[in-house]
C-alpha cells in the first residue's frame, strides 16, 4: 500500500491521484483521497482499481490545494469504502501503512470515553484518538505527537486537519517515509518513485523521525522529539522506471532486462580484468564459521539455491530460513556466522523483523537489497545491492536473478576465503557468469515455444513442478509465479519426494513441468519423470540437448541453451518466469498486479 501527500499551490486530487498510480505496483484493493479546501476537510474514496476513485473525482470533484492519498491493502477489515483511507475523525484526517499493533487496547480507551468506531480499522482509532487530542484543546502538531506516543507497532502515518491548508505531519515507525520538496510545494510519498514527476529532492525519514511540512518547508524531529537535520538528497530516478518501454507489461519489460542487469551488476562486482571479486568492504568470510539466510517468497528460494552454492563452492554450513519463523522458534546462532537478509524492497517487516532479531548475535549482518536506500539496506552492517533498478511488477523477476548472481557472487568470495577456490577457479566462474547473459538471451528468444507450453498449463487445474538439486528451489518458483499470476493450484516438489505424496494427484489432467539440466543428478530426475509417465501425468520437460536426448519420447518439451550445472538456476529462472506469465495471459489475468498481493509486504 502506499501514502502521498501534497501541500500545492494549485488544485492537489490529480496529483495524487497520479502518485498513488506510481504506488499502484505495491498492489492494493481501494484507494482515497482527501483534501482541505478553504479550511473545510472532506474525502473521496473507491473499491478497486484507481479508476474507480477517478471516476469518483471526475462525478464529484474533490477542490483544495492541500491533499493526502492512499492505496490500501486489506489488513484489519475488508476491502470496502468504509475501511478505505483516508479515515475521517472530528477535524483530522489520516492515512496510514503497517499496523497498530495496541490499537484493540486503544479503542477500548475510545469507547470508555463514549467514542465510537464506525469501522474495524486500526487506522481509525489513530484518527480518534487525535480528534479526541484536538477536541481537548491541544493544536494539531501537539495532538499528532500526543497520538503518536501513543502507538505501538511498524507504520507510516500522514495527518492533515481542517482549517489547517498549509500543514501536513508525516510519522515514521517501520514503514518508510520519503519527504519531496518543491519550488513554494512539499510532498510526501512512501517512496521516491512516486514523486519522482513532482521533485528529484528528496529527504529520507529515519525509524522513529516525525515531520512537520508546510509548503515553506519540512522540520523533522527524531523519535527523542529532537529538532534534526536530515539531508536532501537528489536522486536520479531512471526517468524510464515507471513506464513499460514499449512492453506490454511491466513483468515482460523486467524479464527482457535481466541479460543487461546481470551484466552490469557483474561488471561492478568485479575488478577492471574481470578474474577477480570487487564486492563491498565487509563482505568477505575470515572467521565466519556459518552462513544464515532469511528472506521471504521469491527471495526465500534465491536463498535455497544459494545454500548449495555456499555449501558445494565454498563448504561453508548454510542454513536457510523463512522469515516470519526464523525469530519465533529461538534459532541458535553462532557468534561467528554471517546473516544475509534477501529483500528485494528491503522493507518486507518480517525480514526486517529477522534482522533486527540477531543484530549483535552474529559476526556480521549482510543485506542483499535492491533498494539501496531501504531499511534493511541501512539496518544491516553491510549492504550488497542487487543493481536491478526499480523491479514495478508485483511478481518479482529480475530481481531474483540478480539476486541469484550476488549471492553466487557471494559463494564465490567465501571459496576464496576458505580456501577452497584457487584464482584461477574463481576466474573460470566469473567467466562462465559473463556468458551467461547470452544464454538468457537465447531462452528469451524462445519464448514462443513457451508460450505453446503456457496454452496447455491455462487449461489445468493442479500443475506440478519438479527439480532435484539447485532445480528444486527453480521448481518452487515456477510453481509460485504460477499461482501468483495465473491462480492455479501448483506447486513445487523434490523430484525425489514426487512418489512419496504428490504422485496421488498424477492422471492425465495434472501438467507436470520437469526442470532437468544436464546435471549430475539430471537422470534421477528422468526417473521421476518416467514415473509420472507411467500413470498418464502430462509431462513438459524444460531440458538442455543432451538430457532430452537421454530422455526418450516425451510429449511436450523445451530445449534450453548447454549452461554449466552451477549457473543453471540462474538461466531455468526464465522459463519459470515466462510459463507463469503466459499461462496468465491465457487465463486474462491481471499481470502486474495479481488480485491480493502486494509488493512490498511492511506487515508481519
Ligand atoms: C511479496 C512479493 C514477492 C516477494 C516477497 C518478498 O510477497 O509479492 O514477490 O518475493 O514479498 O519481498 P522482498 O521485497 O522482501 O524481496
Amino acid at each position: 500500500c502506499g501514502i502521498v501527500g501534497v501541500l500545492g499551490r494549485h488544485e492537489v486530487s490529480p496529483g495524487i491521484l497520479e502518485a498513488l498510480r506510481r504506488l499502484e505496483y505495491r498492489g492494493y484493493d481501494s484507494a482515497g483521497i482527501a483534501t482541505v479546501n478553504n479550511g473545510v476537510l472532506d474525502r473521496r474514496r473507491a473499491v478497486g482499481k484507481l479508476v474507480n476513485l477517478s471516476d469518483v473525482l471526475v462525478h464529484t470533484p474533490l477542490p483544495g490545494k492541500s491533499g493526502i492519498g492512499h492505496t490500501r491493502w486489506a489488513t484489519h477489515g475488508a476491502a470496502t469504502e468504509d475501511n478505505a483511507h483516508p479515515h475521517l475523525a472530528g477535524r483530522v484526517a489520516v492515512v496510514h501503512n503497517g499496523i497498530i499493533e495496541n490499537f484493540r487496547a486503544l479503542r477500548a480507551e475510545l469507547a470508555a470515553e463514549g467514542i465510537a468506531h464506525q469501522t474495524q480499522t486500526d487506522t481509525e482509532t489513530v484518527a480518534l484518538l487525535t480528534a479526541l487530542h484536538l477536541d481537548r484543546g491541544m493544536t494539531p502538531v501537539a495532538a499528532a505527537r500526543a497520538t503518536l506516543a501513543r502507538l505501538e507497532g511498524a507504520f507510516a502515518l500522514a495527518f492533515l486537519f481542517a482549517g489547517e491548508d498549509d500543514l501536513m505531519i508525516a510519522a515514521r515507525r517501520g514503514s518508510p517515509l520519503a519527504i519531496g520538496h518543491g519550488v513554494g510545494e512539499m510532498y510526501l510519498g512512501s517512496d521516491a518513485l512516486a514523486l519522482a514527476p513532482l521533485t528529484d529532492q528528496i529527504t529520507y525519514l529515519e525509524e522513529g523521525d516525525h515531520a512537520i511540512l508546510t509548503r515553506a518547508g519540512v522540520t523533522v524531529f527524531d523519535a527523542g522529539g529532537a529538532a534534526v537535520q536530515r539531508g536532501v538528497a537528489t536522486i536520479r530516478l531512471d526517468a524510464a522506471a515507471a513506464d513499460k518501454s514499449g512492453h506490454r507489461h511491466f513483468m515482460a519489460k523486467e524479464m527482457a532486462q535481466q541479460p543487461a542487469i546481470l551484466r552490469a551488476a557483474l561488471a561492478a562486482y568485479t575488478d577492471a580484468t574481470g578474474t577477480a571479486l570487487a564486492l563491498p568492504e565487509g563482505a568477505g568470510f575470515d572467521g565466519v564459521d556459518r552462513v544464515t539466510l532469511v528472506a521471504c517468497g521469491t527471495g526465500f528460494y534465491a536463498c535455497q539455491v544459494a545454500k548449495y552454492w555456499f555449501e558445494q563452492i565454498a563448504g561453508l554450513p548454510a542454513d536457510i530460513d523463512i522469515a516470519s519463523e526464523f525469530r519465533y522458534r529461538a534459532p541458535v546462532l553462532s557468534p561467528h556466522s554471517m546473516a544475509v537478509f534477501v529483500s528485494q524492497s528491503g522493507e518486507t517487516a518480517d525480514t526486517l523483523a529477522a534482522l533486527r532479531h540477531v543484530q549483535g548475535k552474529v559476526a556480521r549482518t549482510l543485506g542483499v537489497v535492491n533498494v539501496p536506500t531501504s531499511s534493511i539496506a541501512r539496518e544491516t552492517d553491510v549492504a550488497l545491492p542487487i543493481l536491478a533498478g526499480p523491479e514495478i511488477s508485483v511478481a518479482s523477476t529480475k530481481g531474483f536473478t540478480a539476486q541469484l548472481q550476488v549471492l553466487m557472487l557471494l559463494a564465490l568470495q567465501a571459496g576464496v576465503d576458505r580456501g577452497r577456490l584457487t584464482p584461477a577457479a574463481l576466474a573460470d566462474h566469473l567467466s562462465a557468469l559473463r556468458a551467461l547473459p547470452g544464454l538468457i538471451n537465447q531462452a528469451l528468444d524462445r519464448e514462443g515455444q513457451m508460450r505453446d507450453i503456457a496454452r496447455h498449463l491455462a487449461e489445468a487445474r493442479d500443475i506440478l513442478f519438479l527439480g532435484r538439486g539447485t532445480m528444486y528451489p527453480l521448481a518452487l518458483e515456477g510453481a509460485l509465479k504460477l499461482k501468483e499470476l495465473s491462480y492455479i493450484h501448483a506447486e513445487g516438489y523434490a523430484a525425489g519426494e514426487l512418489k512419496h505424496g504428490p504422485i496421488a494427484l498424477i492422471d492425465q489432467h495434472v501438467p507436470v513441468v520437469v526442470l532437468a539440466p544436464h546435471d549430475a543428478l539430471f537422470d534421477k530426475t528422468l526417473s521421476n519423470m518416467q514415473e509420472v509417465m507411467a500413470r498418464q501425468g502430462q509431462v513438459f520437460l524444460i531440458a538442455d540437448a543432451r538430457t532430452l536426448a537421454a530422455a526418450g519420447e516425451v510429449t511436450h518439451s523445451l530445449t534450453m541453451p548447454e549452461v554449466p550445472p552451477l549457473l543453471a538456476p540462474i538461466l531455468y529462472a526464465i522459463p519459470a518466469q515466462m510459463l507463469a506469465y503466459h499461462t496468465a495471459l491465457f487465463r486474462g489475468t491481471d499481470v502486474d498486479q495479481p488480485r491480493n498481493l502486494a509488493k512490498s509486504v511492511t506487515v508481519e
